[in-house]
């Protein structure tokens, strides 16, 4: 086949090795509940809810339904100075489960622009009360915030930094908390590590406060393998933020709708920011759509203080979209209704223990775990970092899981729906197949 009739050249794809993967492809092409079909017709074990995405499992026909629905009544709106009722419904669905006082909803299209527009809103927010010299963002390192400017740029992740410039300036970032010395093998949140939130008064003082608008993390970092929060550590760094008139925004693209406990990890955690980003589990990942829970100070500052007029000259076309609105307010309907956050609490010991029974297994050099997520760290192979996991992921994939490779980590977050047996599955393939490679 030439290059010009080969059916896979015109995609190009994100955060994929093109070539490896064009030259050795996997597809899936339809997906029910716990299980995707590849294009060969295996049933695969969703391990990853996708991408950390469908919470209530794939295809549930109450979310189906009422896309249809929406898509044969009203397929678009515009968003600006306009409205249509999803929109408004489901804004006043999501802040009836956000913690109290995050009650204010701005709909975006994906956990990227839910971040550049916190990140935008916290700006706003310091200039409306005359402290427009509150520039700065501190972030984390190896935190995933997404692929905007403003995401990439208060992210911790070098390669997703260095071919893109000089991003936006006045950006520091705190220290992570991963420690395989002190934390190795840590059941749920490790108990070392609280103490390394103290770093960010060390920024503080060396930029002033009056420089910096807003501090971002995941309350559990994702993407970059599984980082449990320290005990104490999001509790040290509201202290510390509300102390100087910081703005504190929690990154729960992955956290929120159940994946940790309760609707956000800042409920079960018990530590409320200023804003909560959030995106994937909101639709149940069945229509792009993402959203920045804020707190009515925050809001009512921005909008109550501004002149007549467009008060945050921010927002998307696709903002609010219908049919997305009725996949989210299908999403929080079914969440509820079969009490799928419960059910996934009601799992999380058996998880623990599962995971865990993971150490002392070839390659296994760390297990971590909160909610229904867990790392699986491997031991990275000499001169050739990532290629394990890589290995491990594409036999996984061949034998009927979905896993997600990070780094030399295995990172697991599957649909909040499963059962004890798909644990088991999950954790004897990875046990058996960990066997099978160098
Ligand atoms: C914590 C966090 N923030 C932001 C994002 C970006 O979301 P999206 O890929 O929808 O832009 C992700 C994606 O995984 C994430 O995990």
């Amino acid at each position: 086949m030439t290059r010009e009739n080969d059916p896979l050249a015109a995609l190009w794809m994100p955060f994929t090795a093109n070539r490896a993967y064009k030259a050795t492809p996997r597809q899936l092409v339809a997906a029910k509940d716990m299980h995707y079909t590849a294009d060969d017709g295996r049933q695969v074990l969703d391990g990853t809810a996708g991408l950390w995405a469908v919470n209530a499992g794939h295809c549930r026909p109450t979310i189906v339904e009422a896309i249809q629905k929406t898509a044969t009544e009203l397929d678009f709106a515009p968003a600006f100075q306009l409205g249509h009722p999803a929109s408004f419904e489901l804004a006043s669905r999501v802040a009836a489960i956000m913690p109290k006082g995050l009650d204010r909803i701005f709909f975006t299209n994906s956990g990227s622009e839910s971040v550049d527009t916190a990140l935008k809103i916290a700006l706003a927010y310091q200039r409306s009360r005359c402290e427009g010299t509150r520039t700065r963002f501190i972030g984390r390192e190896r935190g995933y915030n997404g692929v905007g400017f403003g995401g990439i740029s208060v992210g911790g992740i070098v390669n997703n930094r260095r071919q893109f410039g000089t991003l936006l300036n006045g950006v520091d970032h705190l220290p992570h908390t991963h420690s395989l010395q002190h934390n190795g093998f840590t059941k749920g949140r490790p108990q070392w590590g609280g103490h390394l939130a103290d770093a960010l008064e060390s920024i503080i003082a060396l930029h002033g406060p009056e420089t910096i608008a807003a501090v971002i993390v995941e309350p559990m970092a994702g993407s970059t393998g599984v980082l449990v929060p320290p005990v104490g550590y999001l509790e040290r760094l509201r202290e510390i933020t509300s102390k100087h008139g910081i703005v504190l925004i929690f990154d729960e693209v992955i956290t929120a709708f159940g994946r940790v406990g309760g609707a956000t990890a800042s409920e079960t955690l018990g530590v409320i920011p200023d804003m909560i980003t959030m995106a994937k589990g909101l639709t149940n990942a069945a229509v792009p759509m993402g959203a920045v829970a804020v707190s009515r100070h925050i809001h009512d500052g921005v909008v109550e203080g501004a002149a007549d007029g467009i008060e945050l000259f921010h927002g998307y076309t696709y903002s609010g979209h219908p049919l997305a609105a009725a996949a989210g307010i299908a999403a929080l309907d079914l969440y509820e209704a079969e009490g799928i956050f419960e059910h996934a609490a009601s799992l999380h010991g058996y998880w623990e223990e599962a995971v865990h029974s993971l150490k002392g297994k070839r390659h296994v050099i760390d297990v971590r775990n909160m909610g229904i997520v867990a790392g699986i760290e491997l031991e990275p192979r000499p001169g050739a970092p990532t290629k394990r996991a890589m290995e491990l992921f594409h036999k996984c994939f061949d034998n009927g899981l979905l896993v997600r490779a990070t780094g030399d980590i295995i990172a697991l977050s599957p649909p909040l729906i499963l059962q004890k047996a798909h644990i088991d599955e999950m954790v004897g393939r990875i046990s058996d197949l960990l066997e099978t490679i160098d």
